[in-house]
């Protein structure tokens, strides 16, 4: 539980700190299910071991998460449910990449909270796996378009 050494500012900072992070499990809880669903559709196995494997982290992240926010308010939170999903995996790929991006900027900005260090510490290791998760879609993403790009006489030239 994150019950010392408190460096808050006061009531109204914690209050926005818990609605940024109830937007973050949304967020999280919504990358879960897309990349599920994005991984049941991955070229070739290697594709979506990695999918997977970046799912893994959104659902650690998710937790670690929900731990702290039960930890801060006493109760649990129900994340909101968005079950739209793109309708190719390419633009899933690349909703994927730009979710990851923003992320990375919006778990940095929680980091400078002025709350626990515990918790500070949470979100920018969070932020360094989301720059690491858009590296990964912007390589799958790379990858598609020089395939098509060197495509000639029904010849692969890569
Ligand atoms: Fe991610």
């Amino acid at each position: 539980m994150y019950n010392t050494g408190p460096t808050t500012g006061g009531g109204s900072e914690t209050h926005q700190f818990l609605e940024q992070l109830k937007k973050a499990m949304d967020g999280k809880y919504h990358a879960i299910h897309s990349y599920e669903n994005m991984a049941d559709y991955a070229p070739n196995s290697r594709e979506q071991n990695r999918i997977l494997e970046i799912r893994k982290d959104e659902i650690n992240h998710y937790k670690q998460f929900s731990y702290i926010f039960t930890s801060l308010t006493g109760k649990e939170y129900t994340p909101k449910i968005d079950k739209k999903y793109p309708e190719s995996y390419v633009k899933a790929l690349n909703e994927a990449f730009i979710d990851e991006q923003n992320t990375t900027d919006f778990y940095l900005e929680m980091s400078d909270f002025p709350i626990y260090p515990q918790i500070r510490r949470v979100f920018r290791r969070a932020a360094a796996d989301e720059q690491n998760h858009a590296v990964w879609f912007l390589y799958f993403l790379m990858g598609r378009q020089m395939k098509s790009s060197f495509r000639f006489n029904d010849k692969w030239y890569i």
